[in-house]
C-alpha cells in the first residue's frame, strides 16, 4: 500500500495531494489571487507566492489525508513543463523532503498527469484511450496505451484553446482568466448569431491564432466585418456599445467555434486510430459547451466518454499523485540531480 505525497507548482496554483494505493486521500489547492489585477500570471509573483504557500499547503494535504510524514513512501512533483521559477520551488521542496525522509523521488510531466487524471475515479477508461488535453498552455491529442506509455498525435501550432478563450475575453473587457466567464455568458447567448472562420489546418494539429485575429477585426469593426480595415468601420463608442449589447451572443458564437475545432480533430483521431474510449482533461474541460459536445459526439460515434471531476481538471496535485503512483509501480524513480525544466519532451 504505497503512500505518496505529490506537489504541483508549475504555474499559479500551489497544490499538494496524498495518495495511498492509487486512491487520492487529499487534494489541496491554493489559488494565487495576486495575478488578477495584472490580467495574467506574473512569473516572479507566482514564484514568491509558491514560496509562501508551499509549507502550509503540504501541511494541510497531510492533515486532510490523516497521514504523517513518516508514513510516506515516495514524493512526486511536477518537473516540467511550466514557469521555471514556479517549478523550482516545488522541485526543491520535493527533493529536500525526499532527502530528509530518505525516500524515493518521482519526477512527473504535467501533461502526462493531466491525461492520467482520468484514472483517478471510476468509471475509468480502458486502454488504449484517447485524451484531448485542453488547458491555458496546451492543446494536445494523446494516445494512452498504458499509464506510462503515452504518445502525442496532435497539438496546437500556436495558441492553446484556453488562450483562445482568455484572449477573446481580454478583447471583450472580461477579467482574467476569462474562460469561465465566457462560458457563463455563452450559456444565455445564441451560438449561431455570428460566424467565425474555421482554421485550415491539415491532420490532427490545431491552430487558434487565425480565429483570434478574426475576432479582433470583428470587434474593431463592431461586427460589420471580419477583415482588417485600415480605417475601422466603427468608432470606439460604437464598438463598446456593440460589445455591451451582444456580449452573450459573441461569447456563445466564439465558444461554439472553439468547441467545434476541438471536437472535429478528436473525431478524426478516433477514426484514424479506431479508439472509442475518449477522455478530455485540463482546465478547459470545465467548459459546459465542450462537455455537452463531447456527450453528443459520444452518442453519435459510439464513444465511451470520460471527464475527470472538476478538482482534477484544473492544475492540481491529485493528478501528479496518480501519475507518481503508476510511475512507482513501474519503478520509474528520479535521483536528486533531476532538473526542473520549462519545456521537456515526455
Ligand atoms: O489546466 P489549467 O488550470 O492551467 C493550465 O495548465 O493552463 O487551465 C486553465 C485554462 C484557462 O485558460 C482558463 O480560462 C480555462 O482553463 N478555463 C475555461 C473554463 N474554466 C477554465 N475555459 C473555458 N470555459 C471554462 N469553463
Ligand atoms: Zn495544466
Amino acid at each position: 500500500m504505497p503512500t505518496l505525497l505529490a506537489i504541483e507548482s508549475s504555474c499559479d496554483e500551489t497544490s499538494a495531494a496524498v495518495c495511498r494505493d492509487g486512491k487520492i486521500l487529499s487534494n489541496f489547492i491554493a489559488n494565487q489571487k495576486v495575478h488578477e489585477q495584472f490580467g495574467g500570471v506574473v512569473p516572479e509573483l507566482a514564484s514568491r507566492a509558491h514560496l509562501q504557500n508551499i509549507v502550509p499547503v503540504v501541511d494541510t494535504a497531510l492533515k486532510e489525508a490523516g497521514v504523517t510524514m513518516t508514513e510516506l513512501d515516495a514524493i512526486a512533483f511536477t518537473q516540467s513543463p511550466g514557469l521555471i521559477g514556479s517549478l523550482l520551488v516545488g522541485g526543491q521542496f520535493a527533493k529536500s523532503l525526499a532527502l530528509s525522509l530518505n525516500i524515493p523521488l518521482i519526477a512527473v510531466h504535467h501533461m502526462q498527469a493531466h491525461v492520467l487524471a482520468n484514472l483517478i475515479d471510476e468509471p475509468r477508461p480502458a486502454f488504449p484511450f484517447l485524451c484531448l488535453t485542453v488547458s491555458g498552455g496546451h492543446t494536445q491529442i494523446v494516445v494512452c496505451e498504458s499509464p506510462t506509455q503515452l504518445r502525442v498525435i496532435g497539438e496546437t501550432i500556436d495558441d492553446a484553446a484556453g488562450e483562445a478563450f482568455d484572449k477573446t475575453a481580454k478583447m471583450l473587457g472580461i477579467p482574467y482568466p476569462g474562460g469561465p466567464l465566457i462560458d457563463k455568458y455563452a450559456q444565455i447567448g445564441n451560438p449561431s448569431r455570428f460566424h467565425f472562420p474555421e482554421p485550415k489546418i491539415e491532420g490532427l494539429n490545431f491552430s487558434f491564432s487565425g480565429l483570434k485575429t478574426s475576432i479582433l477585426y470583428f470587434l474593431q469593426n463592431a461586427g460589420k466585418s471580419l477583415q482588417y480595415k485600415p480605417d475601422p468601420i466603427a468608432t470606439s463608442a460604437e464598438r463598446e456599445s456593440f460589445i455591451r449589447e451582444n456580449l452573450n451572443d459573441i461569447c456563445a458564437s466564439v465558444q461554439q467555434r472553439i468547441v467545434e475545432i476541438l471536437l472535429h480533430k478528436l473525431k478524426i483521431a478516433s477514426l484514424e486510430t479506431g479508439i472509442r474510449e475518449v477522455c478530455i482533461a485540463g482546465g478547459v474541460s470545465a467548459n459546459s459547451g465542450l462537455r455537452q459536445a463531447l456527450k453528443e459526439y459520444g452518442e453519435k460515434y459510439h464513444w465511451n466518454t470520460y471527464i475527470p471531476a472538476f478538482q482534477y481538471c484544473t492544475d492540481n496535485a491529485g493528478m501528479i499523485a496518480i501519475t507518481g503512483y503508476y510511475k512507482l509501480l513501474a519503478g520509474e524513480f528520479s535521483d536528486l540531480s533531476v532538473r526542473s525544466e520549462a519545456r521537456a519532451q515526455w
